[in-house]
This record gives structure tokens, C-alpha cells and sequence, in this order.
């Protein structure tokens, strides 16, 4: 486990699946949440650019969004706004990132939140229809951070149709810098 795995996790949350060569470390309390490694390149991402305004797009319980409220704490900039269509899911995230005064959890689809406009990071989680929809509000000079383009044939092909770098490894990650 590493410095950020400490922070980010419940205690003994990680299990391991072997998928495509590799391993990728999953998390035992959500079969939903992204891979640590994607947390990883989240937490970085948020580093390097250090956003004023981050996004995401299904926040499930809470895992990634957890990596991004980290980097902007480690920043000493920036909010979340994360939006969860379960109600169930918003009350586990709620009591897992009670302790953060820079996030708001929205129960609403984040389509339809203003929020996702102004955003200059956005990390898109959500149902495989949604994630077209999203990039199609966000502001011009965003980087928008697709997940599961290798679980799902409609989010790569629209990776690749926006001219998008795509990571085909594990559930894979599309990048996308809005023109
Ligand atoms: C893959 S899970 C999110 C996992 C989370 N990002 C993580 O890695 O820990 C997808 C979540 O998106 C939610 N969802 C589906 N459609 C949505 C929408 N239009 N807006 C917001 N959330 C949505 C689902 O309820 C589900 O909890």
C-alpha cells in the first residue's frame, strides 16, 4: 500500500483481480468502483493541473471521488461536485467524505447540473449513456476523463471519434481535451 492508498482507503479494502496481464487492485466493499490504479492517475491528474472546479460524474460510495478531493487538499485548491442518481449511494458517500469541506454531493444526474459547465477537470463515471452527454455541455479547455472504454464498445468508439488518447488497460481510461 502506498502513501495515497493509506489515505484513500477504508481499512483492508483491496482485493486484486487478474484482468488483461495484469493485475488491477479492485475494492472489496464496491464491485462498481474504479481500480486504485485509476484513483492513482486521478490523484495525479488533479495534481498537475490543479483544478478550481472538478467534476465526476457517479460517485458510487465514494471511491474516486475520494482521490479527487485528496489532490486538491494536497493542492491547497480547488472543490468537488460529484452528482449520484442512488440515493442509497449519496448517504454511504456522505458518511465516507463527511470529513471533507470541499465537496458536494448532488443527488441529481449530472447532465443537469450547472456545475458540469463550469467544471475545468471532469471525471465521467456514469451510466455508459450518460458520458456522451456530459462532454457535450463541458467548456472548452476542459480535460475530461472517460472510465470502462474497454468494457464498453460504445464509450471507446466515442473516444475515438473525438479524437480522444485512449488507455486500453484493465476497464481502460479515455482522455479528452475539449476544444
Ligand atoms: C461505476 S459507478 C461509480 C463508481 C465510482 N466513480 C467509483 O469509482 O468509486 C456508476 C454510478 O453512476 C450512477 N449513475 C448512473 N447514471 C447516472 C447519472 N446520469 N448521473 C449521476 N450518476 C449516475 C450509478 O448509480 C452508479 O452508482
Amino acid at each position: 500500500m502506498n502513501e495515497v492508498h493509506k489515505l484513500l482507503a477504508f481499512s483492508d479494502t483491496e482485493s486484486k483481480e487478474f484482468h488483461d496481464g495484469d493485475w488491477y487492485s479492485l475494492w472489496k466493499d464496491d464491485a462498481l468502483a474504479a481500480e486504485w490504479e485509476v484513483c492513482d492517475l486521478l490523484y495525479g491528474f488533479i495534481r498537475v493541473l490543479k483544478p478550481s472546479l472538478v467534476f465526476e460524474s457517479g460517485t458510487g460510495i465514494g471511491h474516486t471521488t475520494k482521490a479527487l478531493i485528496l489532490g486538491c487538499v494536497a493542492n491547497l485548491k480547488g472543490r468537488v461536485v460529484t452528482c449520484e442518481t442512488d440515493r442509497d449511494k449519496v448517504e454511504q458517500a456522505q458518511k465516507f467524505l463527511g470529513e471533507f469541506p470541499n465537496v458536494e454531493i448532488l443527488n441529481i444526474p449530472a447532465a443537469t447540473s450547472l456545475d458540469l459547465h463550469q467544471a475545468d477537470f471532469i471525471f465521467s463515471d456514469s451510466s455508459y449513456e450518460s458520458r456522451v452527454e456530459e462532454w457535450d455541455v463541458v467548456k472548452p479547455g476542459a480535460l475530461f476523463v472517460v472510465h470502462d472504454i474497454c468494457a464498453s464498445p460504445a464509450v471507446a468508439r466515442f473516444v475515438k471519434e473525438h479524437r480522444g488518447l485512449s488507455l486500453a488497460k484493465g476497464r481502460g481510461v479515455g482522455i479528452l481535451l475539449k476544444e
